[in-house]
C-alpha cells in the first residue's frame, strides 16, 4: 500500500496584478504549505494486463472520475510517462475542507504525481511533473514543491523561501464555500483592468520572513480578496476578528476564501480558540508549518 500525505496551504499574501487575455490573472503571493493534510492511500497491481484507475474518497460530496483533479493527475502521470498498463486503486481521506481556498484538490492531484513519480523509480523529473501540475491547475505546482514560495504567472512560477520562521497555524472555515472563477469575477467587477488599484508593498512578507522572527509576520500579511468577499462572507471576517482578539500575531483569509488562518506564537493559544470554535460546530485545526517537499 502506498500513501502520500497532501498538505493544505495558505496564502500569507495574495494580489492580483492584472487581468490576462486568457481570463486568468496574474498573481504575486506567497504560498506556505501547512500539516492540516488529506492522505491519499493507493495500490498498483503487480502484473496489470489493461488500463484502470479506481478511485474513492471519505467525502461523498467529491466526484470520483475524471472530474477529480486527483484522477486526471494519475492519467496525465501514466500517459507523460509512458506507461501503458497500470490498475491503480486511490482512496482520498478528506480533511482539507472544500471550496475554502486552501488547495485541497490541488494538494491531492500534486499528491499523485509525486506518488506515482516514486513508485516506478523517478521516470520523470521534477520539473515534468511540475508541468503535468500546471496542466491540471494554477495552485498545483507549488503544491507539489511544499514549504514557502513567492508565486508569480497565474501562481505557478516558484521561486522558493529559504529562511523563515517555524509557527502555528490556526486554520477555520465556516460556511458554504466560494467558487474560485466567483471570487476572481468578484474582483474583476471592482477592479476593472486593475490599472485604478493601489497595490500593497509587496516585499515586506519577505523582510518579515527573512528576519526569521514571527512577531514580525504582524501587518506583514495580505489578502486583496478580502475586500470582495467579507461582505458576502461575514462569518469569515468575524473568524478573522476572533483570532485576534485571542492572541493572534496577524489572521487572513486564505486564498479566494472562505477559509481563514491565523498565526500564532503560543500552541496552547491556537489549540483552546480551535477547540471554542469546534464548540459552535466550526472547522478549526491548528497545525504547523511544514517545509518544502522536494
Ligand atoms: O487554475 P485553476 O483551475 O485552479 O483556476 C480556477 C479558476 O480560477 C480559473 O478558471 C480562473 O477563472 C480563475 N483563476 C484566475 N487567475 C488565476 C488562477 C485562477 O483567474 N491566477
Amino acid at each position: 500500500m502506498l500513501y502520500e500525505p497532501a498538505h493544505a496551504k495558505i496564502n500569507l499574501f495574495l494580489d492580483v496584478i492584472s487581468k490576462r487575455p486568457d481570463g486568468y490573472h496574474n498573481l504575486k503571493s506567497c504560498m506556505q504549505t501547512v500539516g492540516l493534510a488529506d492522505t491519499i492511500s493507493a495500490s498498483l497491481r503487480d502484473h496489470p494486463t489493461g488500463q484502470s484507475i479506481e478511485l474513492t474518497c471519505s467525502n461523498e460530496k467529491l466526484a470520483c472520475d475524471r472530474k477529480n483533479l486527483a484522477y486526471r493527475a494519475a492519467e496525465a502521470f501514466f500517459s507523460a510517462a509512458k506507461i501503458e498498463s497500470y490498475e491503480l486503486k486511490m482512496h482520498i481521506e478528506k480533511r482539507i475542507p472544500l471550496s475554502a481556498g486552501l488547495g485541497g484538490g490541488s494538494a491531492d492531484a500534486a499528491a499523485v504525481l509525486r506518488m506515482l513519480n516514486k513508485y516506478y523509480d523517478f521516470p520523470l523529473s521534477t520539473a515534468e511533473i511540475v508541468e503535468i501540475g500546471a496542466s491540471l491547475g494554477s495552485d498545483v505546482p507549488f503544491c507539489i514543491h511544499g514549504g514557502t514560495c513567492h508565486c508569480v504567472g497565474v501562481g505557478d512560477i516558484l521561486t522558493p523561501v529559504l529562511t523563515q520562521p517555524d509557527y502555528t497555524v490556526l486554520v477555520a472555515k465556516n460556511g458554504e464555500g466560494i467558487s474560485t472563477p466567483e471570487a476572481f469575477s468578484l474582483l474583476d467587477q471592482k477592479y476593472s483592468d486593475f490599472t485604478n488599484y493601489q497595490p500593497p508593498e509587496h516585499d515586506r512578507i519577505y523582510e518579515a520572513l527573512s528576519c526569521g522572527n514571527v512577531h514580525a509576520l504582524h501587518n506583514a500579511t495580505y489578502n486583496i480578496f478580502e475586500d470582495v468577499i467579507f461582505p458576502i462572507r461575514p462569518e469569515s471576517k468575524r473568524l478573522k476578528e476572533f483570532m485576534l482578539d485571542r492572541g493572534a500575531i496577524c489572521a487572513q483569509m486564505s486564498g479566494s476564501g472562505p477559509s481563514v488562518f491565523g498565526i500564532f506564537v503560543s500552541d496552547a493559544r491556537a489549540e483552546l480558540c480551535a477547540a471554542m470554535l469546534r464548540q459552535e460546530g466550526i472547522f478549526a485545526v491548528a497545525c504547523r508549518t511544514v517545509s518544502a517537499k522536494i
